[in-house]
């Protein structure tokens, strides 16, 4: 049985943790810690096995609960502490929160192998988003156009997402031939923006979720790839893959990808 804490535990990714944990029989839920939302009944409202309340202060829930991994799905302004927290308390890590830079993977793949703890980081839970990236980077050596349409919530402040940029660079490290699109252009910006000479397009509208296509280009032919995140119970096979995992990968593992053989 591995115990874990949830860091964010109230949240909306948090909850949906909680309930994964909860439910695998080989995971033991073990605390939960939050801000606002300390004190909460997680156990009433997600109706949990164990009795478990929100509380403020991760270290004494991690001496006191003592998980073997602790999973992070906080804000950018938090998930390195806590990442510091738990490595230093010797806690595995599986970390979904994004605002994670280059400089933070450096320090935390030292920490892990000062403390001997191991941390998963992955910006995309969700295991059709992975496969829609290695489906593209298959095709690209095949066709030699390829443009890309990522579409998100109106409140996604970024643009373009994450997985699109990963998708685009990864597709450019493939491409054998590349055919430069037309990029005429009556409407400034009209044609999208270019990463490593691939077209991205962000759409931003209430009522989507999260979506992204792969549109492929040869002579006669188009093929698309398409993934469509419909609700986050799709990150939960990544999440738990993840803390059955971390105990058994030492230092830093960086994308799930890495766990799923591909
Ligand atoms: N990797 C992936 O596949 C993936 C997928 C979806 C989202 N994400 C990322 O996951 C993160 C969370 O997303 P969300 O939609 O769940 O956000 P959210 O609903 O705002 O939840 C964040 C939670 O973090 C808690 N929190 C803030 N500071 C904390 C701290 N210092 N210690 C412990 N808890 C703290 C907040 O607690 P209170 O409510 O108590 O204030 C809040 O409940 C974001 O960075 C998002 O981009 C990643």
């Amino acid at each position: 049985m591995i115990r874990v804490v949830v860091a964010g535990g109230a949240g909306k990714m948090g909850r949906e943790v909680c309930q994964a944990v909860d439910k695998d029989p080989d995971l033991e839920l073990v605390g939960a810690v939050g801000r606002q939302s300390v004190g909460i009944d997680l156990a009433k409202l997600l109706h949990l096995k164990n009795d478990i309340v929100v509380v403020e202060d991760l270290e004494r829930s991690l001496q006191e609960n003592r998980p073997q991994v602790m999973v992070d799905f906080t804000n950018p302004a938090s998930v390195m502490d806590n990442i510091r927290c738990a490595l230093r308390n010797k806690v595995h890590v599986v970390v979904g929160t994004t605002g994670i830079r280059d400089k933070n993977l450096r320090e935390i793949e030292s920490l892990t192998r000062e403390r001997q703890a191991n941390a998963i980081i992955a910006p995309n839970f969700a295991i059709g988003a992975v496969l829609l990236i290695k489906l593209s980077e298959l095709t690209a050596e095949h066709f030699p156009q390829v443009e890309i349409i990522e579409q998100h919530h109106d409140k996604k402040v970024d643009a373009p997402s994450g997985t699109a940029l990963k998708t685009a660079t990864s597709i450019a490290a493939k491409r054998k031939t590349k055919t430069p699109p037309p990029m005429g252009e009556t409407v400034r910006g009209v044609r999208g923006g270019t990463v490593e000479g691939i077209q991205i397009h962000s759409v931003r509208l209430a009522g989507l979720s999260a979506h992204q296509e792969v549109i492929f280009g040869g002579p006669g032919q188009t093929l698309k790839i398409r993934h469509d995140v419909l609700d986050r119970s799709c990150y939960m096979p990544g999440v738990v893959l993840s803390i059955k995992q971390v105990p058994k990968r030492s230092g830093l593992t960086f994308g799930l990808d890495k766990l799923l053989n591909l």
